[in-house]
C-alpha cells in the first residue's frame, strides 16, 4: 500500500525536523524576515511543525487557526509567497527528502495562496 505523505516525511520526528529548518530559512530569508521580528520562534516552529503533521496524512494535531484568519490583514505579496515557498523547498532538501515528495508539498503549499496572498 502508498505510504501517507506524512509518513514518507518521515512521520512526527521527521516533519518536526523539517518544519524548524523551515522557519529559521524564514529568519535568515531578507524577504520575509520582518515579518516574524514579533514571533515566538517555538511557537512558530510547533505551528508550521503541527500544521505539516495534520495536512499530510498524519494525527490531526493542530490546534491554530485557519490559513485565512491567521494571514488576513498581513497583504502578502507574491514575492513573499515565492519566497516562502523556496524556504520550504530548501528546508526539505536540507532533511535529503525526494523529488517525488517535494513536488507534492510545493502543490499543496502552492494550492494555499488564495487564503494567504494580499488579504
Ligand atoms: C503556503 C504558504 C503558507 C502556509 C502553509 C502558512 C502557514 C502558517 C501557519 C500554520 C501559521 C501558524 C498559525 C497558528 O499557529 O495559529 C502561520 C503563521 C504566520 N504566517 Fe504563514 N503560511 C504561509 C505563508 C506565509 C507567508 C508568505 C507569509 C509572509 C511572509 C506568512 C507569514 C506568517 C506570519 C507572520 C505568521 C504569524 C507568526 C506568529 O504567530 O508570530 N505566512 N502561517
Amino acid at each position: 500500500m502508498t505510504q501517507s505523505l506524512y509518513e514518507r516525511l518521515g512521520g512526527t520526528e521527521g516533519i518536526t525536523a523539517i518544519a524548524d529548518t523551515l522557519v529559521e530559512n524564514h529568519l535568515a530569508n531578507p524577504v520575509v524576515s520582518a515579518r516574524y521580528a514579533q514571533s515566538d520562534k517555538v511557537a512558530v516552529k510547533n505551528g508550521a511543525a503541527t500544521f505539516f503533521i495534520a495536512g499530510t496524512g498524519g494525527p490531526n494535531v493542530y490546534k491554530g487557526k485557519d490559513m485565512i484568519a491567521t494571514h488576513k490583514g498581513m497583504n502578502i505579496s507574491g514575492d513573499e509567497f515565492m519566497a516562502v515557498l523556496d524556504d520550504a523547498m530548501e528546508a526539505l532538501d536540507a532533511h535529503n527528502v525526494g523529488q517525488t515528495e517535494k513536488d507534492e508539498v510545493l502543490c499543496i503549499l502552492y494550492s494555499m495562496r488564495k487564503e494567504i496572498m494580499k488579504l
